[in-house]
């Protein structure tokens, strides 16, 4: 065959190769080992912890106890994520669900600002301690949240 029908032939066939939906298009074992490359690590579920934190501080504020109840049990289901996710993080996941989590969930079951805010400073060292296990000390978290996100709280930007 001529050089000038195999190179186009070529281009051809590696477009077409690029194009193929791995999804549809190759073995089950293929198709897993990519799933379990995209599987999320800790810094995506943090970040929704990370707002799931200021809601839950802002509900309490606003006297929201339910929606402040329901911010705990996602930030303990997410834990548990993580625990699932990234293997490494799963002992220090474990400390934080047996010693960091009973006390804010006391704290919101106080239905009381007085009882919570105390509460919510032990979370905040919880939180931190893991970072500190973790080697990312540096990602501190604050007492006081200016702000939340979730519409349901309403706040300014
Ligand atoms: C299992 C230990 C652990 C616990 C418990 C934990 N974190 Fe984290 N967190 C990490 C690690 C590790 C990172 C850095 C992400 C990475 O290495 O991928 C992180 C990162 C973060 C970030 C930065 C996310 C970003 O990329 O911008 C926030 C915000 C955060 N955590 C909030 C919290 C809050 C709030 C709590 C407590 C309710 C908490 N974390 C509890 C381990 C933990």
């Amino acid at each position: 065959m001529k050089t000038s029908i195999v190179v186009p032939l070529l281009l051809l066939l590696f477009v077409f190769n690029l194009q193929a939906d791995w999804r549809e298009e190759s073995e089950p074992s293929d198709q897993l080992e990519n799933l379990v490359k995209l599987v999320p690590g800790t810094s995506h579920w943090m970040f929704e912890i990370g707002e799931r934190y200021k809601n839950l501080y802002w509900a309490a504020k606003q006297g929201r106890w339910e929606f402040a109840q329901y911010q705990v049990e996602e930030i303990e289901k997410l834990i548990k994520v993580v625990q699932l996710a990234r293997p490494k993080r799963a002992e220090t996941a474990q400390e934080f669900i047996e010693t960091g989590l009973p006390a804010i969930s006391d704290g919101v079951e106080s239905r009381n600002w007085d009882d919570f805010k105390p509460a919510f400073v032990k979370l905040n060292q919880a939180c931190m301690t893991c970072h500190g296990k973790n080697d990312h000390a540096f990602i501190t978290l604050p007492v006081e949240p200016l702000s939340a996100s979730s519409p349901v709280l309403n706040l300014p930007e």
